[in-house]
């Protein structure tokens, strides 16, 4: 037989899935402190942390005043940071070890302006800036040195990390005593806090984005998702202890580019705003779904392709509240998540991610065939999950399923020639706090 075989024969098995690990609060308070150690040669005050985030359902609602349900990853941010009695910020981060970025913090100012600064370090000062414009400064200056293991440009909201890293530690140094500590989270104090860091992200680093992923890193509690009503700020932590129920969230990392402040996201935010403002609400999630009919007729009646585009838009962001709210429901009657339910709440998913391919158009090839795979090889339900244009993907997979699902994944992306995905477990975990070893 072997005689017979040919080159084209010999498969090559499929790498392995490479998995991302998280830092544990001990690895993630060493390799901050050292960096700091480095770069300035004294002890930081502490260590505090910030989580990513992957989004379950509720996609490109959060502006529209609609529902999300986000959970927190254990994928976090570490900021080693020492306070200084003047005004200047300089910081590190593994990435730009070789030059100390140093600011003035009564010079930094909005993208777009003299004062702009570069968009990694906006992340940072930028949130004591926004502090400062929310009214909660003057603050003092600091070092600080970052380590993070949120995988950059996958959707999961690193740079949201940052920002509510940077929040816990001024609120902490400072003497805000807005956050309290992650095991006892003072949450009004932390929406105050959200509100500033989605100032940061908006203003600082020019990004047009909603508060879903400031909110979830420091509102969202270990074992539960946020049902997030992003009108009046409302949360209810919803159970979701997947183990429990012999589940796994696996979160696949297309690496496929993904950026928001390309103009797409600010793109898709003004439709919305542009049909609102047709229809004369105030915001999208204003419209019933019994009413959605009626208010598609409306746009369509402006007629051209502006109207289609709007119709579409529009039909995705009331379709994806009304999924939010029944998974809601679901995970929130008490029963286990298996059978009936189980199906059902893996069909939302998999809506809400045609509805983002077809009716919202911010999925790609990367994040089309990586949902597919994961469906063919048992996944419960599987969707794009954040923002979208590249970045990663969800599935709810039974837990002894999860290497199958991702070596699926592997296999297909092989096929298609696409560069090899990355992986996480999505274990929804504790919000920003500090880190204590
Ligand atoms: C990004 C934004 C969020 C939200 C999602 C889409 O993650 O930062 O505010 O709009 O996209 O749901």
């Amino acid at each position: 037989m072997s005689d017979l075989t040919t080159d084209a024969d010999a498969v090559t098995p499929p790498a392995a899935p490479d998995f991302s690990p998280a830092l544990t609060n001990e690895e993630g308070i060493a390799q901050a402190t050292a960096l700091f150690h480095e770069a300035f040669d004294s002890d930081p005050d502490g260590v505090w942390y910030a989580p990513g985030r992957v989004n379950i359902i509720g996609e490109h609602t959060d502006y529209n005043g609609g529902l999300a349900l986000p959970i927190a990853l254990p994928h976090r941010a570490f900021l080693a940071l020492r306070r200084r009695d003047d005004r200047t910020v300089r910081l590190i981060s593994p990435q730009t070890r070789e030059a100390v970025d140093v600011l003035d913090l009564d010079a930094i100012g909005p993208k777009g302006t003299p004062g702009e600064i570069p968009q990694w370090a906006s992340y940072i000062a930028g949130v004591a800036w926004a502090l400062e414009r929310d009214g909660l400064g003057p603050l003092p200056g600091f070092d600080a040195a970052l380590v993070s293991c949120v995988p950059l440009g996958a959707g999961l909201s690193s740079s949201a990390a940052l920002e509510c890293a940077t929040s816990v530690a001024l609120d902490e140094i400072a003497g805000l005593a807005l956050a309290g500590p992650a095991d006892a989270p003072a949450d009004a104090g932390r929406a105050r806090l959200v509100t500033s860091c989605v100032r940061a992200e908006n203003e600082m680093a020019g990004a047009p984005t909603g508060g879903m992923d400031q909110s979830a890193s420091l509102r969202c509690r270990a074992g539960h998702a946020l049902e997030l009503d992003c009108r009046d700020g409302e949360v209810v932590h919803v159970p979701f202890d997947l183990a429990a129920e012999g589940l796994a969230l696996l979160v696949i990392d297309t690496r496929a580019e993904h950026s928001l402040a390309d103009g797409q996201y600010g793109a898709r935010r003004s439709a919305c705003e542009r049909a609102a403002e047709i229809l004369g609400v105030e915001l999208l999630a204003d419209i019933a779904p019994e009413c959605l009919e009626e208010a598609l007729a409306a746009l369509r009646e402006r007629g051209g392709e502006e109207a289609e585009v709007l119709v579409a838009r529009t039909r995705h962001v009331v379709t994806e509240i009304a999924r939010t709210v029944e998974l809601v429901s679901l995970l929130s009657d008490g029963r286990p998540l298996t059978g009936e339910k189980l199906t059902k709440v893996g069909q939302l998913m998999d809506a809400s991610h045609e509805s983002l391919r077809v009716d919202y158009e911010v999925t790609c090839p990367e994040l089309d065939v990586a949902v597919e795979a994961v469906r063919a090889a048992g996944a419960h339900g599987a969707r794009m999950t954040g923002g979208g244009f590249g970045g990663s993907a969800i599935a709810l997979v039974d837990a002894d399923r999860v290497d199958d699902a991702a070596r699926a994944v592997v296999a297909a992306y092989g096929r298609e020639g696409f560069a090899l995905p990355a992986f996480l477990d999505a274990v929804p975990s504790a919000p920003a706090g500090r880190a204590r070893g």
